[in-house]
């Protein structure tokens, strides 16, 4: 799909809208091996050759990065009122187009995988794919053998929200536990708990597919995706 130029350059991450405008202004652009002269042309993102100061520009580039989403912010690319992870980013990458790859609760913590690769995101969030997702839960109250089944069994809410089966992993203290979850409605795990009489305190994500929340990143940190966790994410689409 055809855009504006100023918009493939910011979308670089290197220059703001007003810094590609001022570079295509000065001459320092070229399109196709010529000096481009309106940042307002249109060209496909996809099929062009651009450099910018003599130095060729890779359009379109897909970001993939892991972000310890910390309690309080909103997995949400903006929001008149309350900060966003996106919040977290520097500058330059926030003018890239990421987005959260499924959203965790303002009050949950952990893992969020941050992208501009739409299909990929499509193909992970689908609601065929059934991507594994780990919880580390602390709960009001004691977990019991009795909840495990439950879970296994797969709960219909009371509100007939029908469950798929689920995994609970009783940990010591009993309040604590590891869930996995198949698909991703809204409040799901809370709501699942709060069905078993036992309301959730405390939410953390550990891993999605094949990707587990790094130990060093502490929250409100982020790092690039390494090559390794990119593929091995394609690969979790797999999952049936
Ligand atoms: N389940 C919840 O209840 N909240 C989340 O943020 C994620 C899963």
């Amino acid at each position: 799909m055809a855009e504006r130029l100023d918009k493939i350059l910011s979308r670089t991450g290197h220059w703001s809208r007003k810094e590609a405008r001022e570079l295509v202004r000065t001459g320092r652009v070229t399109v196709n091996g010529a000096t481009a002269a309106d940042e307002s042309a249109k060209y496909d993102p996809v099929s062009l050759i651009l450099t910018v100061n003599g130095k060729m520009v890779v359009t379109d580039r897909l970001f993939y990065l892991m972000l310890h989403k910390p309690a309080g912010l909103l997995s949400a690319t903006e929001d008149s009122r309350q900060k966003t992870v996106l919040d977290l980013l520097p500058e330059h990458l926030r003018r890239v187009g990421l987005f959260p790859v499924g959203r965790l609760d303002k009050d949950t913590e952990g893992l969020l995988l941050l992208t501009n690769d739409g299909p990929l995101a499509h193909r992970l969030l689908a609601p065929g794919k059934h991507v594994d997702k780990i919880y580390y839960v602390r709960v009001d109250g004691a977990l019991a053998p009795e909840d495990v089944l439950a879970f296994r069994s797969g709960m219909t809410l009371g509100d007939g929200l029908a469950c798929l089966p689920a995994g609970l992993e009783i940990l010591d203290p009993p309040d604590t536990g590891y869930v996995t979850l198949r698909e991703g409605k809204f409040h799901q795990v809370k709501r699942m708990m709060a069905a078993r009489g036992k309301p959730v305190r405390y939410l953390k994500r550990i891993s999605m597919g094949n990707l587990t929340l790094d130990h060093d990143l502490a929250p409100g940190t982020w790092r690039f995706l390494s090559a390794e966790e990119i593929s091995a994410l394609t690969g979790s689409e797999n999952g049936t």
